[in-house]
């Protein structure tokens, strides 16, 4: 059956929770499926966008795109990617592909100016994330696996090379995230 991409609500919160404790390995697993729960609910200003894949009459796969802001360009807008996760026997079909992929136009449509991730380059290199754009971003806490951080222009940038402080949403707080 073919997988479809749909909007998630609170409602969702049970199987979302569901996909992350089976996607990650059980050292993390709680720990992002909590965080997966808390973007579910946390209300932020632009919004954050939670999307579920859809197969087989579950749900298979769950991204979550939060707001960032920047410490002193106020017309700047960033979101961050996170958490992403497929379940284990739905992997290797293209389902992350496609949630990050449907994630990134609805954000370029609101004209946000970049994604950022923490991740796996070998991973995210291949949909235009990139350690080089990153470097323009200072994240807010110090990183376990610097070269994680990576970024996507959705925008064209200004030409300061100046990196920006970026803040993230309530959630995302947590020095044992990063
Ligand atoms: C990473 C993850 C989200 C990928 O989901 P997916 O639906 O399998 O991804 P896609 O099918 O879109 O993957 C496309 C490509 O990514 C790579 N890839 C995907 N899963 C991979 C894995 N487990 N190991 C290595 N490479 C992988 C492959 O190159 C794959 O292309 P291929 O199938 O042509 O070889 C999924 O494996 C997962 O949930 N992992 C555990 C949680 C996690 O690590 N989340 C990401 C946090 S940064």
């Amino acid at each position: 059956m073919a997988t479809s991409i749909r909007v998630a609500s609170e409602l969702d919160r049970d199987a979302v929770r569901e996909v992350h404790l089976s996607a990650f390995t059980e050292a993390e697993n709680q720990v992002v499926a909590m965080l997966a729960a808390r973007l579910l609910s946390e209300q932020t200003h632009p919004e954050t966008i939670n999307l579920v894949a859809e197969m087989d009459g579950g749900i298979v796969g769950h991204i979550a795109f939060s707001p960032v802001t920047a410490d002193a360009d106020t017309n700047w807008l960033g979101y961050i990617l996170a958490p992403l996760g497929v379940r284990p026997e739905y992997q290797r079909g293209g389902i992350a592909s496609r949630l990050i992929e449907s994630g990134m136009k609805r954000l370029s449509e609101t004209g946000v100016d970049a994604v950022l991730v923490y991740g796996d380059p070998k991973f995210y290199g291949r949909l235009g994330f990139s350690a080089e754009t990153a470097m323009g971003y200072r994240p807010p806490y110090a990183l376990q696996y610097p070269f994680g951080w990576q970024a996507a222009l959705l925008r064209e940038q200004s030409s300061d090379t100046r990196a920006i402080e970026i803040a993230c949403v309530e959630a995302l707080r947590d020095p044992a995230l990063w």
